[in-house]
């Protein structure tokens, strides 16, 4: 039997984060626009445990405000400006909260990776908040489309570097996919991967080589590289048979062709374009 993988070969990085401010629902749109159909994104919880979008611990890089935001209450966070410090434009660009990330992605057919980034000393609570999250608005939304007789969402994919992390997920939401971080696959990797039940591994793509990444596909694990921005590499990662690719580069790779249906695994670019804003990559 083959393993649920409903996933496209491009994911966009923080939701198309670089042309827009990361982990927004303005990232999401623009790269819903350029036609990208898979996206990742970093969640973790406030205070009074709602799962929303941020990468780092703290608030000061991508917002206007201060210190760690797992202090913050989600009523509080919602209305910080997490836009304006990448462009004018996006000035009062709101945190979004998980559900409203999920509602908008599946809105236009496409799947999210969500990456569990708790706050340390949150991993396990982060884990499974996130889980559950997700798979009860998982669920209703396949109920909802089935009585409207439409195909449901793809399940959003669970990821995190945290072990503790994937084993709260794994308990509070055995139906969703989950997937181990490695920013260098360990030597017993493998094996932790597939005892945490997860069916893939996503990995720091200069880290990697042909050898392991035949090595985890032989194990029955899928493999995603990340943050690939360079056309080199993203070309030796497909050749390698790599199951996709994360990147920032959402002006520049081609989403809509997958260079695992083509026998020599070629990748398409998109014609050049201007910059939409500087190019602020995060931490
Ligand atoms: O999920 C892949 C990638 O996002 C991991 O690194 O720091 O960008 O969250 P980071
Ligand atoms: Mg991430």
């Amino acid at each position: 039997m083959h393993p649920y993988w409903p996933y496209p070969f491009w994911i966009a990085h923080r939701g198309a984060g670089r042309q827009a401010p990361e982990n927004t629902l303005a990232a999401l749109r623009l790269g819903l626009a350029l036609g990208w159909r898979g996206f990742e994104v970093d969640a973790k919880i406030s205070a009074d445990g709602v799962p929303f979008l941020l990468h780092d611990t703290t608030l000061e890089r991508t917002t206007t405000e201060r210190g760690r935001a797992s202090d913050r209450m989600w009523a509080e966070l919602q209305t910080l400006d997490a836009g304006g410090w990448h462009h004018s434009e996006h000035a009062f660009e709101p945190i979004p909260s998980l559900a409203q990330a999920l509602d908008l992605v599946w809105a236009h057919g496409a799947s999210l990776n969500i990456e569990i980034k708790p706050t340390p000393g949150d991993e396990t609570a982060t884990g499974r908040a996130v889980a559950e999250l997700a798979q009860a608005h998982w669920l209703a939304a396949q109920d909802q489309a089935q009585s409207s007789g439409r195909p449901g969402p793809s399940a959003p994919i669970l990821s995190s570097f945290q072990t503790q992390s994937l084993q709260a997920a794994r308990e509070a939401a055995p139906a969703l996919p989950r997937a181990h971080l490695f920013h260098q696959v360990p030597a017993h990797g493998p094996e932790l991967a597939l005892d945490l039940g997860c069916c893939a591994c996503v990995v720091h793509h200069e880290s990697l080589d042909a050898a392991m990444v035949q090595a985890l596909a032989q194990g029955g694990l899928k493999v995603w590289a990340y943050t690939v921005n360079e056309l080199e590499a993203a070309q030796r990662l497909a050749a390698w048979g790599v199951d996709g690719l994360i990147t920032d580069a959402v002006q520049f790779f081609d989403p809509r062709l997958n260079p695992r249906d083509d026998p020599q695994r070629r990748l398409h670019l998109l014609p050049p374009q201007g910059p939409a804003h500087p190019e602020k990559a995060g931490s």
